[in-house]
């Protein structure tokens, strides 16, 4: 048997442990050939591959990034040539069967190529956490504990001038990393995507906490809005993925909030941070269960599917359900209700 496997979407925080699970328990169990298809499907399209070995994948559980690389350039679903392509390359490099690791635009890639006869498994990866079926991606445990950690870097800055500290973590329309980041670091305010925000409130939360705390933290999801306005872009004309950049609502919040604080207000942009370097140990271990149940699949046969978790058991789900659909906020969502309780604020016009 020969596996081909392949990364696509924005890297994160687990996908070299990923590589190793699928490449070893494959090897173990039934000694199949492993290859790695370099930068995503972009390298189906080439051909451009490197052999995965029980050797070669040694060392990788803990390192970042992807070893195959990823792009989200040269979509298979462009074009009917394309996609023609892609199944003719897969079937010239003798693949009974392609992992792809991605987030929601890879896992759409491999359904409509699996729909066209790829035997294709998928695994969740993104920070984010907003693929649909799946209630924790691995990487999205990293993005969180680095976001934790700024907030309270910032927190004991902010507390020491008595200012309104902004802090914005990544996440794109879903504000996963923002919930639970800034209740691990305690802020006082999020401001989530899911949410809009009114500005009065948030200064009026500030405002009382100028009186008796003297600072304010702020944790907002890059993806949040002010009630009726609109979603702060980095760069608005598409990027490689073919999405406008989100990025800088920290910045716009901070010009909103100055006129009406007596406080300094400060804003910092986490960025990257949040996505690269070493997995935590939580997602070192569920990159390898993704991994192993993902060969698991292979071998049974179970194509056109994705490897998943749901109330803590590992699953799997038809890739169909996860195909062009995101994973957001519900307005019930029990850890915005728990979070309420302590007196987070989200920003909603008559919470303060
Ligand atoms: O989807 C993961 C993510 O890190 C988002 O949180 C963020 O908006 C986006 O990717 C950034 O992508 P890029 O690195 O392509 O700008």
């Amino acid at each position: 048997m020969r596996v081909g496997l392949l990364t696509g979407g924005g890297d994160c925080p687990g996908l070299n442990a990923v590589i190793r699970a699928v490449t070893r328990s494959l090897i173990r169990q039934c000694n199949a050939e492993v290859i790695g298809i370099n930068d995503g499907f972009a390298g189906l399209m080439e051909k451009r591959t490197q052999p995965l070995t029980w050797d070669n994948v040694g060392g990788l559980l803990g390192l970042g990034g992807t070893i195959l690389g990823t792009t989200n350039r040269l979509d298979p679903l462009q074009s009917e040539a394309a996609t023609q392509r892609a199944l003719d390359n897969a079937q010239s490099l003798g693949l009974d069967a392609v992992v792809a690791m991605g987030g929601d635009g890879t896992m759409t890639i491999a359904h409509g190529l699996a729909q066209r006869g790829l035997k294709v498994v998928g695994v969740p990866k993104t920070i984010d956490n907003d693929i649909e079926g799946c209630e924790r991606s691995f990487g999205f445990d990293t993005a969180m504990a680095t976001a934790t950690e700024a907030l309270e870097r910032v927190h004991t800055t902010g507390q020491s001038h008595g200012r309104v500290m902004v802090l914005e973590t990544m996440g794109r329309h879903a504000g996963w990393i923002a919930l639970e980041a800034g209740i691990a670091g305690a802020a006082d305010i999020i401001l989530l995507p899911e949410i809009d925000y009114d500005v009065e409130t948030v200064a009026r939360v500030c405002q009382q906490r100028e009186q008796q705390q003297h600072f304010t933290l702020i944790c907002v999801g890059e993806g949040a809005k002010p009630a009726g306005g609109q979603i702060t872009l980095d760069t608005p004309a598409p990027t490689d993925h073919g999405k406008p950049r989100l990025g800088g609502v920290a910045f716009a919040l901070r010009d909103q909030l100055q006129p009406l604080l007596k406080s300094e207000v400060r804003a910092t942009v986490l960025g990257h941070v949040q996505r690269g370097g070493s997995p935590t140990p939580f997602d070192r271990v569920l990159s390898t269960q993704f991994g192993v149940r993902a060969a698991q699949l292979v071998l049974e046969g179970e194509f056109d599917r994705m490897v998943t978790m749901q109330a803590g058991v590992l699953d799997s789900i038809p890739l169909s359900r996860v195909a062009g659909q995101n994973r957001r906020i519900g307005p019930n969502d029990p850890l915005l209700q728990m979070a309420r309780q302590v007196g987070i604020c989200f920003g909603e016009a008559g919470c303060a």
